[in-house]
């Protein structure tokens, strides 16, 4: 810290931070337009000059020096910025009465008003542009745009799409996509960065139009002659008192909009964000200091919650009476469910009733479903879909540092020197971690290496990138360690201090050289050295890794080599280092640690262990059940062996997502009782007895817990749509009804006694988690909590790690002569898992109507096919239908799947072999054989879709180019530009 002055003020600043933080941390009220703390310095508008030490500077853009003296009220100061903000508005039509975006925050009225201007020295001018409306969920307004660049800024180095650039050199610049595409035919995914950035309304989500303001819904011809009407009022009023009149307006929005924080629904990121409404109308969601995420989103975060207001929501119980379904009341919904339960497990016992919890739910959902079975119905037949993706992870992590959770935050993979993905499409999957990763690598010389089947947008990106053979990262992971042990590149002190069995794992390296990696992975030797030495090198690496690694019949080993790895390089227990398996659902992470699970009560507390179930006996009052239960690939086989008789589900598309779904479905029509608890007819309905209508989670409060073990709140942004309940209100009514005594009148309640009963979140309570504060655990009890999980050692009684040895065997299901080609499948960035929700947002069906399968170009040449062939796939469980999209993302005789259809799920195709460790289905590991039925067709993806289109990398706005103009002069007498971030 220095001192420096403000306006003759003395205070204290970081040496080498923003003066403008610290002009705005002193409260001084300064015009700043195209400023944004999480963007930078972008130096575009001028609004911002002070006076420095006798000099005008841009305030954003200078660094605190010892002894600065600053002066924001110097007369030269002041008519630099008048006269910058001059210049803005010629390019900017105020017309805030009938604005949508007249909220009392926009950026161009509120300098207006802070400026005092009255009259604009320049008029304003329209550009030669017509405005694009051919986006699905935002327009641009070329008029309005005052050329700030914050919208290129986020596009080309935050989000880091590179789409957006503004041609300083033209004669009327304007925001161009592509370089001057329409933004519908761009490359522009929709992620809504820009729009969220833009101090104006130049970028605008098209949910607002018409909708925001009371005057803002009237037609064309009206609106222009009220704007007229205002304009002509500035001549003789001013601008102020026409500002008095908009924020009046704006006042009065303000009795009808509401602005509710909640936590993203798709992936396990965790986003967080206002959602602001008028009535059940969704105007617009607005990520501003979300930890895991500040402004940013996907696609599916900013736009995707048509769903949720669609008119296919379940409002009324359905009961089954033969192939039909018929409404019902709740009462008698419920009475039903809970004398079929009591009946089955009166006959056949509790272990004849299974339960899944759903990870789209909240926590203390999951909580009350676990409380459920086996603190009402007497079972430990419950488990959560992380059986599906992350359960290898998780087992990883157990053998080997011994929490299942990121060993840090998104923060420390920001700060890594070097980033290892493996088996993760972390631009698609986890698209938020993504740009953080794409930021690092652009700006700050991060490193990337990329282990992958498919050349996805990570691969193309990285400076490394291996293609490697399905199924064998086992293989090369494990050659890396045997390779840096021998060549003495392990952290030795690192390792003799924190790990523990050393000589064991060593020995059990002995057959991965790299020559036996090289043959299996198909990666050559001197690759895999220079890879070797990369990880070995670096300072500080974070490995990623998603279902690429944890869905095959190795996933828990191979997630355990990657964490060995970790271990023998020191890649723990500091910032910037790490295991971050990459959760899926927005609650997986969640649904796990609150006791969804066979084989453990909430906080990872086994079932199993006297001392744990007795604390939970004496708070629930009941005795438990200390064997472990049945998990959903368990539940499967037990309902054709006849044991498992009655399942309860909760929000999940089971028939559609689980492997080998043929296999599945058989089960499902075996059920003697079968209840589905959901916001829509799903396909699992179709096999239910019973149906009830849930509710999603803009409806409700609770906390969800992200990837990076973050717990956050949301709240409650409509009530439920009438008919549907929130699923804690449910289950509660059915543990009721079968004898429980539940009285839990809110969500903090059921928190509380998660609290109470489990050490790991011993400090949670709603307080600490008020609007966007959040918690990461384990959670003392007097609310410290854990962003880096290992600090004082790992989670095993020596506090060491464990090196974990591991032997590798071929996949069991390899292509052959009848099944010839690989299958993977996996996520789409627009699309979230079957798209039950995504394909309810028209404009995301519009972007991707449908699923596909990627072929390689070779192939496709050998087979006469092309972009929109029909081909049958067919595996040893079943066939789809489906259009070919020939692509360069997957070589030879592997093809791709997007996991997202419930017409023709890949699932059809998938097996029922799994991961011995975890029963995780061996999802990747597919053999098909491929018909062409139509050799002709229509493409699967349109051309609006943004794969099409042709990105402008560039760094930032570059604003040098703004300054080389022939017309731009620096609006002061004088420029002292003390350190720029181009200098950086
Ligand atoms: S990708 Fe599209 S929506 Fe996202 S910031 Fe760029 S232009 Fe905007
Ligand atoms: S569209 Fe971009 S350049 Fe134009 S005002 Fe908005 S953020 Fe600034
Ligand atoms: S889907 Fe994931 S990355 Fe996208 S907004 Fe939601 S939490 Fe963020
Ligand atoms: S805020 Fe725009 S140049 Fe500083």
């Amino acid at each position: 810290m220095t001192q420096i002055s403000i306006d003759g003020t003395d205070c204290e600043a970081a040496a080498g931070s923003r003066l403008i933080d610290a002009i705005n941390h002193a409260g001084v009220r300064l015009s700043q337009v195209c400023y944004h703390p999480q963007l930078g310095p972008i130096q575009t508008c001028d609004t911002c000059i002070v006076e420095v030490n006798g000099e005008l500077v841009r305030s954003c853009a200078a660094l605190i020096a010892p002894g600065m003296k600053v002066s924001t009220t110097r007369p030269e100061a002041q008519a630099a910025r008048t006269e910058a903000f001059d210049r803005i508005l010629r390019n900017h039509d105020l017309y805030c009465t009938v604005c949508d975006n007249n909220n009392g925050n926009c950026t161009v009225h509120n300098t207006t008003k802070l400026l005092g201007v009255e009259h604009q020295q320049y008029p304003f001018q329209t550009k030669p542009y017509e405005v694009d409306y051919s986006n699905p969920f935002y327009r641009y307004d070329p008029n309005q745009c005052i050329l700030c660049g914050r919208c290129v800024e986020a596009c080309q180095d935050l989000e880091v799409n590179e789409t957006l650039s503004i041609r300083w050199e033209d004669a009327h610049p304007r925001v161009l996509w592509d370089g001057g595409s329409s933004i519908g035919e761009s490359s522009c995914v929709s992620c809504g960065h820009c729009v969220t950035v833009c101090p104006c309304n130049a970028l605008m989500e098209k949910s607002m139009l018409g909708q925001a303001g009371f005057m803002t819904g009237l037609s064309k011809p009206v609106l222009d002659s009220m704007i007229d009407v205002v304009k002509g009022l500035e001549a003789e009023m001013g601008y102020t008192a026409i500002l008095k009149v908009s924020e009046v307006e704006s006042a009065m929005r303000d009795t009808r909009t509401r602005r509710t924080k909640t936590v993203c629904t798709y992936c396990g990121v965790g986003c967080s964000f206002d959602v602001w409404t008028k009535d059940r109308h969704i105007l617009k969601v607005e990520p501003t200091e979300g930890p895991a995420n500040g402004v940013s989103t996907c696609i599916k975060g900013k736009f995707a919650w048509d769903f949720v207001n669609s008119p296919d929501r379940l409002t009324k119980p359905l009961i089954r009476e033969g192939d039909r379904f018929r409404e019902a009341e709740w009462d008698e919904a419920l009475d039903l469910v809970a004398r079929r339960f009591a009946e089955i497990k009166g006959l056949h016992g509790p272990d004849a009733l299974a339960f899944i919890a759903s990870s789209k739910c909240t926590n203390e959902e999951a909580y009350l479903m676990q409380k459920l079975a086996r603190g009402v119905a007497g079972t430990n037949n419950i488990d959560n879909c992380s059986r599906y993706c992350q359960s290898p992870a998780t087992a990883g992590l157990f053998r080997t540092v011994g929490y299942g959770g990121d060993s840090g935050s998104i923060a420390d993979i920001e700060q890594a020197d070097l980033v290892l993905i493996v088996g993760s499409n972390t631009a698609e999957s986890h698209p938020v971690i993504a740009t953080r990763v794409k930021r690092a690598h652009k700006l700050h010389g991060q490193k990337l290496i990329v282990a992958d089947i498919r050349e996805h947008e990570m691969a193309q990106r990285a400076d490394l990138f291996m293609r490697t053979r399905p199924s064998t990262d086992l293989v090369w992971l494990s050659a890396m360690s045997r390779y840096i042990l021998d060549q003495g590149l392990a952290h030795t002190a690192f390792l003799s201090q924190w790990a523990s069995g050393l000589e064991e794992y060593r020995k059990s390296l002995e057959p991965f050289t790299l020559e036996f990696a090289s043959k299996t992975c198909d990666i050559p030797v001197d690759t895999l050295k220079q890879v070797a030495g990369m990880i070995a090198n670096a300072e500080r690496v974070c490995a990623l890794w998603a279902m690429g690694v944890t869905q095959h019949s190795n996933g828990s080993d191979t997630s355990t080599a990657i964490s060995n790895l970790l271990l023998i390089t020191g890649n723990y227990m500091r910032r910037g280092t790490g295991a971050y398996p990459l959760r899926g659902h927005n609650n997986v992470q969640g649904a796990s640690d609150h006791g969804a699970m066979p084989n453990m009560l909430p906080g990872y507390q086994s079932v199993d262990d006297p001392e744990v179930r007795a604390r939970f006996e004496g708070h629930w009052g009941v005795i438990l059940p200390s064997t472990k239960g049945l998990d959903n690939h368990e539940m499967v086989e037990a309902i054709h062996e006849g044991k498992l008789r009655s399942l309860y589900l909760c929000g999940e598309e089971m028939s559609i997502v689980d492997s080998n779904v043929n296999f599945v479905a058989e089960a499902f029509q075996k059920l003697e009782f079968f209840v589905v608890q959901d916001i829509f007819f799903s396909a699992t309905c179709r096999f239910a007895d019973v149906v009830l209508p849930a509710s999603p989670s803009l409806e409700k409060e609770g906390t969800f817990t992200s990837t990076e073990r973050r717990v956050q709140r949301l709240h409650q942004v409509f009530e439920p749509l009438e008919g549907s309940h929130p699923d804690w209100v449910i289950i509660q009514n059915v543990a009721n009804r079968l004898g429980a005594v539940w009285k839990y009148r809110s969500l903090s309640e059921v928190m509380d006694e998660i609290a109470a009963l489990s050490p790991m979140f011993a400090g949670v309570n709603y307080a600490r988690l008020e609007g966007y504060k959040s918690l990461q655990w384990p959670v003392d009890a007097d609310g410290s909590d854990q962003p880096l999980l290992y600090t004082k050692g790992f989670h095993f009684p020596d506090g060491k790690a464990r090196l974990f040895p591991l032997v590798w065997q071929e996949a069991p299901e390899q292509p052959d002569e009848t099944f010839d080609l690989h299958l993977n499948n996996g996520r789409l960035l627009e699309h979230f898992h079957e798209g039950n929700l995504t394909y309810r947002s028209p404009g995301i069906r519009a972007k991707t109507p449908d699923t596909f399968v990627e072929v390689s170009p070779g192939l496709a040449r050998e087979r006469n096919i092309e972009s929109g062939s029909l081909v049958q796939l067919t595996s040893r469980r079943g066939r789809v239908r489906v259009r070919a999209l020939v692509t360069d993302r997957v070589q030879n005789g592997q093809l791709y799947m997007p996991m997202n259809s419930t017409e023709s799920p890949v699932n059809l195709l998938t097996g029922s072999h799994v991961d011995p460790v975890t029963h995780t289905p061996a999802y990747k590991e597919t053999a098909v054989q491929m018909q062409v039925l139509e050799p002709k067709g229509e493409s699967p993806l349109p051309r609006i879709n943004h794969r099409f289109g042709h990105p402008t990398p560039q760094r930032g706005v570059e604003v040098e180019r703004k300054w080389r103009r022939p017309d731009y002069r620096f609006p002061g007498n004088t420029l002292v530009q003390i350190k720029t971030k181009q200098e950086d």
